[in-house]
């Protein structure tokens, strides 16, 4: 079976990470999750990349060797991951023998082919972003901006890749594929970006300026340059070149907004092309966070860290506030208010309390056994299923915002059940025995189709409420849910804190 392969961004080793990395991998996570549910065989890819001017400052700022100092930003990053719960089961780093050597291979396969040659380059540099300048770059009155730094001319001798050759192809193909980008405003703004032609792309830097990278196999003073190291990543962890790769091959790629062009959507799919590779499957694109209103910068001091928000609040909350706080594609704020408010009210009330009382009326007025629920709430059937299908559907789609409001409004409708049915006041009325019956039945198996649908976004808390709720294992997914039948299940011991979330 081909495998659904699905990747993150590889994020770069010169700091600690932040809510933006730690947003795409959940992100990325819950598509992994949610397509295994699916019956899907995914593979999911994240890593690390650890080459570039940047690294080798960071390291020497540090005052150690740029291998040592990559070693300790990776144990920094797979903590994060395993913190997240992210489900990955991969994790590459640039710095690895099998990706170094898939990035030699290609360089020189394309070096081969001419599709690489030498020039001398003559530009405006920015050390910060470690890039070459155009005049359309600069402000209205001729000078840099800010982002760019220090901004000085130089000649140099580098290597460059045809990537003009491949404009009108690309145009065609994006024309031809309109899904290729989704949200799909996205992929207009990659075919505005081609509607001035394309520079060759430069790809190497003189060994003296740049130490820390992968020297190419034609030329030992130079060495590959970020984006022909970077991207190779998702192909040479997979085993480019050998049968391990055609059973992956092609992938999703989950990305920022800030490096989909000329990177991923323009880059990306033109090395492929010049090596016969096909192009990836689709490129999905998240906006930026900010923390009230401004950008995260380490100089202003405003930059979230997700492992103290888990450390306080517990790992589904973050993933939970993340996936639902953003509507996927746009830019969203992180703000400790809106945090607390989705904490209290959408996690502990609606999800929290629904899931307490249930398991509490049942174990004191049925002695913890699901009765069963004889004749139907068609009312409550038709709801809750339309929420789960909708939720599916929203999932499917990759509207993750959406698709978990859907499921949230499931919650809130049986919740509205229980205020509408009382049991606790069926239960005083030996009468209305075989009422009381059917509202618990329903209301288990409500809460059960739910809370099955929320383990690819809430996998810690799912585990937990599975056995409270009497279950061995989450109802099965596929995209047409049908009502269960819970009756006799035998429930576990309520538990108060059963979130997984520890209250501040
Ligand atoms: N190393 C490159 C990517 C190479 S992929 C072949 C890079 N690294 S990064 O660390 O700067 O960013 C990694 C990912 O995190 C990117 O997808 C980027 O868009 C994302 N984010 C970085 N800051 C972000 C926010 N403030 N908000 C949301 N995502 C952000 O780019």
């Amino acid at each position: 079976m081909k495998k659904f392969f699905i990747t993150t961004a590889i994020d770069y080793a010169n700091g600690s990470p932040h809510l933006g990395h730690a947003y795409e991998k959940v992100l990325t996570d819950v598509v992994a999750r949610f397509r295994r549910l699916m019956g899907d065989e995914v593979h999911f890819l994240t890593g690390l990349d650890e080459h570039g001017q940047k690294v080798q400052q960071s390291a020497r700022a540090k005052g150690v060797a740029p291998q040592q100092y990559v070693d300790e930003i990776a144990v920094e990053f797979r903590n994060l991951c395993a913190r997240l719960t992210i489900s990955n089961d991969d994790f590459v780093r640039t710095t690895e023998e099998r990706h170094k050597k898939v990035v030699r291979a290609i360089l020189q396969q394309l070096f081969d082919k001419g599709e690489i040659y030498k020039a001398e380059y003559k530009g405006f540099y920015s050390t910060r972003q470690e890039q070459f300048l155009q005049d359309k770059d600069r402000n209205p009155d001729g000078s840099w901006p800010e982002i760019y730094g220090e901004v000085s001319e130089i000649t140099e001798a580098n290597y460059f890749f045809k990537l003009r050759a491949y404009q009108e192809w690309l145009l065609e193909f994006l024309k031809k594929n309109e899904d290729f980008v989704f949200p799909r405003y996205r992929q207009k703004q990659v075919l505005e970006f081609l509607s001035e032609p394309l520079n060759d792309l430069c790809i190497s830097r003189p060994k003296e300026r740049l130490e820390w990278g992968i020297p190419l196999p034609f030329d030992a003073d130079q060495v590959t340059y970020v984006w022909f190291d970077a991207l190779i990543n998702y192909i040479s962890a997979v085993g480019f070149g050998t049968e391990r790769f055609d059973a992956h091959w092609p992938a999703v790629h989950v990305i920022g907004k800030d490096i989909l062009k000329p990177a991923h959507a323009i880059y990306w799919p033109c090395m492929l092309m010049a090596c016969g590779v096909p192009l990836p499957r689709r490129l999905l694109v998240h906006g930026f966070w900010t923390h009230k209103g401004d950008k995260m910068s380490k100089t202003t001091g405003n930059v979230v860290d997700p492992l103290s928000l888990i450390d306080v609040f517990g790992v589904d909350a973050f993933r939970y506030y993340v996936l639902r706080e953003m509507a996927l594609g746009q830019d969203a704020d992180f703000s400790t208010d809106s945090y607390h408010q989705r904490y209290h009210n959408e996690l502990g009330n609606n999800l929290g309390n629904l899931l307490n009382r249930t398991v509490n009326m049942i174990s004191r007025y049925r002695g913890g056994i699901v009765p069963p629920s004889g004749a139907e709430d068609t009312a409550l059937r038709r709801k809750i299923l339309e929420a789960v299908e909708d939720y599916r559907r929203g999932m499917e789609k990759l509207q993750m915002h959406v698709a978990v409001s859907e499921l949230w409004k499931g919650l809130s409708r049986t919740n509205q059940y229980v205020e509408e049915t009382a049991p606790w006041k069926l239960a005083k009325d030996p009468a209305q025995a075989a009422r009381l019956d059917q509202v618990l039945g329903h209301l288990h198996a409500a809460v059960c189709l739910l809370v099955s649908e929320l383990e690819a976004l809430l996998p810690a808390t799912v585990a937990r409420a599975l056995p409270q709720l009497g279950l061995a294992t989450a109802l099965p997914g596929g995209l047409a849910p049908s009502w269960p039948d819970t009756s006799g299940c035998l429930l576990g011991t309520p538990e108060v804190c059963f979130l997984g979330l520890n209250l501040p």
